[in-house]
């Protein structure tokens, strides 16, 4: 078994690495690819150095797992696929495409089965909230949910998690400047990969406009779940927000169901699913890190009898990026699916 993993160096490629190794994934080669800077880079876990994407360094391989951003994803991804490997794709680029799976391991594995070659990994925060939504859906019937995320700098990658560990020294060194003039604090640092200072600070703006008023992160949320749950009908409200949080994130849920949900039984429901741990207060800072996704606050809707409202919580790495990547390889190794397609995912 030959795997690449592409975007290598970036920090959802670094952990797919790492994880490969120690859940023992019986790979013969792990080839590193990432940019052109990062050229014949030595990296822990990878059998030989870093390689460059190009029509003749691609050939031969098994798996292919990708984290390099959408448009490499959509360049590379079908020609990984005609080389012969099955692509386990991070980015967006593929997710909402017909010929292709968007699978959550633990709720919807069952669609590998069709892959064409090219298999999506969920959006991290469509992923967390996915396993008591499934859970919960299973029970009561989903019909609509609100759904309000509080996400870490981590799920814009390294870059993500710098820009905030650069700002926190110089906007926290002035406590007086933060309680009297916020917006002289704000404007002590610059901004590039978050949409405003995020240290200190909460900042409900991720990625662009494209629907409505909504952005395309939060449609990601809408569309996601739909096609992993197969509810085509979901009513989805999204609001996402970027928090000052390493790595970890939240999802505060309002969801309404065809059948009025009885505490005990949701309750029961959430403690028997696989990766899922109910926790009274679930927080980022205590669950980053960790694979399980945590579920709490589970109460009864105060406004209509069919509603509850919970607090999700995952490591947006882990569970939320290659942790689900790597259990994919997994199943498609262990249900005999990695094979070369038999025909091409149209694009
Ligand atoms: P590099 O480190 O050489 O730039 P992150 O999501 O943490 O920002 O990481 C992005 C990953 O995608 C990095 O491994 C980065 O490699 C890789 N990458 C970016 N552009 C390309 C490209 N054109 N071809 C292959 N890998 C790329």
């Amino acid at each position: 078994m030959r795997v690449a993993v592409v975007g290598a160096t970036g920090a959802v490629g670094t952990i797919m690495r790492d994880l490969l190794i120690k859940r023992g994934f019986a790979a013969d080669a792990i080839v590193p690819f990432a940019s052109e800077r990062s050229r014949g880079r030595e990296l822990p876990g990878a059998t030989e150095p870093c390689r460059v994407l190009a029509d003749d360094s691609i050939q031969g391989f098994d798996l292919a797992l990708f984290s390099a951003g959408g448009a490499t994803s959509k360049a590379w991804a079908p020609k990984f696929a005609a080389a012969g490997a099955v692509v386990v794709d991070n980015s967006s680029a593929w997710r909402m495409n017909d010929d292709v799976p968007l699978v959550v391991t633990e709720v919807n594995a069952d669609a590998l089965a069709a892959h064409n070659g090219i298999v999506a990994n969920p959006n991290c925060t469509t992923m967390v909230a996915m396993l008591p939504l499934k859970a919960l859906h299973d029970a009561f019937g989903l019909s609509a949910m609100v759904a309000t995320s509080y996400q870490a700098a981590g799920g814009a990658g390294q870059k993500g998690i710098d820009e905030l560990a650069e700002q926190i020294p110089v906007v926290g060194a002035d406590i007086d400047l933060l309680v009297n003039d916020g917006a002289a604090a704000r404007a002590k640092v610059e901004h590039k990969v978050h949409a405003d200072t995020l240290a200190f600070n909460v900042v409900p703006s991720l990625g662009k406009v494209v629907e409505d008023g909504y952005t395309d992160e939060e449609i990601k949320l809408r569309n996601e779940s739909r096609k992993i749950l197969d509810i085509p009908g979901l009513q989805v409200s999204p609001t996402c927000v970027r928090v000052p949080v390493m790595v970890g994130h939240a999802v505060a849920v309002r969801a309404i169901f065809e059948r009025e949900p009885d505490l005990a039984a949701a309750n029961a429901a959430l403690e028997a699913f696989p990766n899922l741990v109910v926790q009274d207060v679930p927080t980022p800072l205590e669950w980053a890190g960790r694979d399980e996704v945590a579920v709490g606050r589970i109460r009864p809707d105060l406004g209509v009898p069919t509603g509850l409202n919970l607090f999700v919580v995952g490591d947006n790495l882990l569970k939320g990026a290659a942790l689900n990547t790597v259990q994919i390889a997994e199943e498609l190794v262990a249900r005999d699916l990695v094979r070369p397609a038999s025909t091409a995912v149209a694009s």
